[in-house]
């Protein structure tokens, strides 16, 4: 499998700029900021691209990081979460992902196809019982992982929100890798798997938006092929690659080798919940999270009530696996010796 290395050094070396108002929330994943620290302020420090660098190399290692009662404009969150990328290496031709549904401008993307409305009808909330699966873990996902430049960065904003409910919950990509054995973990790095996003439809008669966030994210088929361990370029840490929403086939194995495989780390992710962290929404609180080393997953808990918000996804580096780079277990042991 070819390697493709990164063109800058990894990992980055985060150089404490950012307000030290935050706190990790569990020990795998998630770090969540005071209500008092708006994001927007990073925008307009006096060294935005440094205090931005270290947010992206903040989010790439704790994997998600949260912040209450945000004033950011969506223009504001196009420019943050594209210049998390831009500000971490990312290739040039990528950018901002357009999703193959479009945008929903009239629903407040300020005329931007980039901002995506997400909603209860998006998340099939709103399904009738008997239609929708019974396991919350059905959903378990990272963003747009069926395009050849898959996701770096994505931010979501919520704006309105049911009483109770519709909490979102983030898995840990690098610990789940970390729980496997070095032989399984041996074994996998020598595979990929085809990402298939089957559950989009394009409109009757039309047709799904392309390109998408980079030349080669184009096509009528969302269909990409990706190492099933990958290699994080910003922190240099190893994650399993997989989800249950897109990830159809292991392309080396036999296709009931892959189904046993593939429902073994299903599993093995929705079974660990010391990987995970759970986030209750409030409106105006704020997501930022690492599509390569993460997975997310909504919970239709709240019934008919309205719960949207918008989301801003940015397209990162094609996949690779580095043989040398190190799982996160492994790197944090080497810094604390
Ligand atoms: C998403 O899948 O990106 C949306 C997550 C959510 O609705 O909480």
């Amino acid at each position: 499998m070819p390697i493709a290395t990164p063109t800058f050094p990894v990992p980055l070396v985060f150089s404490d700029s950012l307000p030290k108002t935050y706190s990790a929330l569990t020990p795998a994943i998630g770090t969540e900021f005071a209500p008092e620290t708006q994001v927007s302020s990073l925008l307009s420090s006096s060294a935005p691209s440094t205090s931005i660098r270290d947010l992206a190399i903040l989010v790439s290692q704790r994997g998600v990081v949260f912040f209450r009662e945000q004033d950011l404009t969506t223009a504001e969150q196009r420019e943050l979460v594209d210049r998390l990328g831009k500000e971490t290496g990312r290739p040039e031709e990528s950018g901002l992902h357009v999703h193959p549904l479009g945008g929903t401008n009239e629903l407040g993307g300020g005329g931007k196809e980039e901002v995506f409305k997400i909603t209860a009808e998006f998340n099939g909330a709103s399904e009738d019982s008997f239609n929708r699966s019974t396991r919350a873990s059905n959903i378990w996902h990272s963003d747009i992982s069926f395009e050849n430049y898959p996701s770096d960065y994505a931010i979501l904003k919520m704006n309105t929100l049911p009483k109770v409910g519709g909490d979102t919950l983030w898995a840990s990509a690098y610990t789940a890798y970390d729980r496997l054995s070095p032989a399984m973990q041996n074994f996998l790095s020598t595979l990929t798997a085809t990402h298939v996003g089957d559950t989009f439809h394009a409109p009757p008669g039309g047709k799904f938006k392309e390109p998408r966030g980079h030349p080669e994210n184009n096509g009528q088929h969302l269909s990409a092929s990706h190492p099933l361990i990958r290699t994080n370029p910003v922190t240099g840490w190893r994650g399993l690659y997989v989800n249950k929403f897109f990830t159809k086939r292991i392309n080396e194995l036999s296709v009931d080798e892959s189904d046993h495989m593939l429902s073994y780390l299903f599993e093995h992710i929705a079974q660990n919940h010391d990987l995970t962290v759970r986030f209750r929404w409030q409106p105006g609180s704020l997501a930022i999270w690492d599509n390569r080393s993460t997975l997310h997953s909504a919970t239709n808990d709240y019934g008919s009530a309205t719960r949207e918000g918008d989301r801003v996804v940015s397209v990162g580096e094609k996949p690779y696996y580095d043989p040398t780079s190190l799982s996160r277990e492994a790197a944090l042991r080497v810094k604390q010796d």
